[in-house]
């Protein structure tokens, strides 16, 4: 399995994995064939990339640590949830949650919030999640491919993923990573009340743009705050997710802290580990997937922004986990060659490298001229000339093509 830019998909080619529409439902299962009409409605969704089972990448294990069930299952309590958050934006009118800066402690929200979230659904499969990271193996994979109409959820889910698999290197214990993983399930479950502001926009958010969703963080926390069930630790990774290890995030300047111990309880005007956790993830995966504004970033480019936000906005020792968990490129993700002997040919991560996860085994199948030939296979733990950087997209027009 790789792989495979939408509009370089070969026609024919069975799907790798499951896609879900916002309900939690199936969209096309693994194994379907992807046909014009397929591709050009995945297009239409917003679909950019999808997983591809091809004679090109034959033998290329990629493991979803999630199964379709807990990804289907996560996906309807979150939009759930994210449904009855919006109900309460509404309930309290447009006027006031555009200022807006707290929910109002009031009966009648409280008793809607109640009513109406699902908690169970929430609990069940954020432990899900937990429970299947745990036995998922320790090296993470690809970022799950998200469609625009979809992309909250399949980033919810994300975050939630990575974060349970950082908390589990670090040695957290279960109940803290049930903590973590129902908190970062519905990190941002405020943005039902400001918007995501790129939604619909094609640009850079303007300043007015990053004021309005800072909001979020505190409306989040304030609605998860009034469901009786819900850890108040769990809420804080909602209203913490934003604020830097150095004090200079938002909303209220908190610090993090750049030597983790597991066991260190936060101190007053301290982030919570398990929000520093999980702004780990979001960052990661926010970066990886694309968005209204930009495309994804390649990975080489997203990591190294990433090792520039150790010790300034993520905490150092944190990054240094998540660099032995995350490879540059993970399994199935498209690679080209800088130097050496086959400089400049193309392919696919094959397997990951045992002592270095960065030093894969790469299978190259496309020449420096375009011409696909028969796969090779090359281990860079041996070639130390050769570099990788992502393949650049090809953008052949499909039958189905939009
Ligand atoms: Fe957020």
């Amino acid at each position: 399995m790789r792989v495979v830019n939408i509009d370089d998909v070969a026609l024919g080619s069975p799907l790798g994995q499951a896609l879900f529409n916002e309900r939690g439902d199936i969209l096309a299962q693994a194994g379907v064939t992807l046909d014009a009409t397929l591709v050009r409605q995945l297009k239409i969704r917003g679909y950019t990339a999808v997983f591809v089972e091809d004679k090109q990448s034959e033998g290329i294990e990629i493991v979803d640590p999630l199964s379709p069930e807990t990804r289907g299952r996560a996906t309807k309590a979150t939009r759930d949830t994210i449904v009855v958050a919006e109900q309460t934006a509404q309930t309290l009118g447009r006027d006031f949650v555009q200022r807006a800066s707290a929910l109002p402690v009031s009966n009648d929200i409280k008793r809607q919030i109640i009513e109406s979230v699902p908690v169970d659904a929430v609990f069940a499969s954020s432990s899900s999640i937990v429970d299947e990271v745990l036995d998922a193996p320790t090296v993470l994979g690809l970022n799950s491919i998200k469609a625009q109409d979809s992309f909250a959820f399949g980033h919810a889910i994300e975050v939630a993923s990575v974060a349970v698999a950082l908390g589990r290197k670090l040695g957290l214990k279960k109940a803290e990573l049930r903590r973590l993983g129902r908190g970062a399930l519905l990190h941002d479950i405020g943005q039902s009340f400001t918007g995501d502001t790129a939604d619909g926009k094609t640009g850079p958010p303007s300043p007015a743009d990053i004021e309005q969703v800072k909001r979020h963080t505190r409306l989040g926390y304030d609605f998860l705050q009034k469901v009786p069930d819900f850890d108040p630790l769990s809420n804080h990774i909602a209203y913490q997710h934003h604020e830097w290890t150095n004090g200079k995030g938002y909303p209220r300047g908190l610090i993090g802290s750049n030597s983790i111990t597991h066991d260190q309880p936060a101190l007053p005007g301290q982030m919570l580990l398990i929000a520093q956790i999980s702004a780990v993830a979001d960052v990661y995966d926010a970066l990886c997937s694309d968005r209204p504004f930009r495309a994804r970033l390649p990975r080489e480019l997203a990591m190294s922004l990433m090792r520039r936000m150790s010790s300034v906005q993520l905490s150092n020792d944190l990054m240094t986990m998540f660099f032995d968990i995350v490879p540059i490129y993970p399994t199935g993700y498209p690679v080209r060659i800088v130097g050496g002997a086959l400089d400049k040919w193309q392919g696919v991560v094959a397997k990951l490298g045992t002592r270095d996860i960065n030093r894969p085994i790469v299978r190259l199948f496309e020449k420096p001229d375009g011409l696909e030939v028969e796969p090779i296979e090359i281990d860079l733990s041996r070639d130390t000339a050769a570099r990788l950087m992502t393949a650049p997209p090809k953008r052949r027009p499909t039958a189905g093509g939009s």
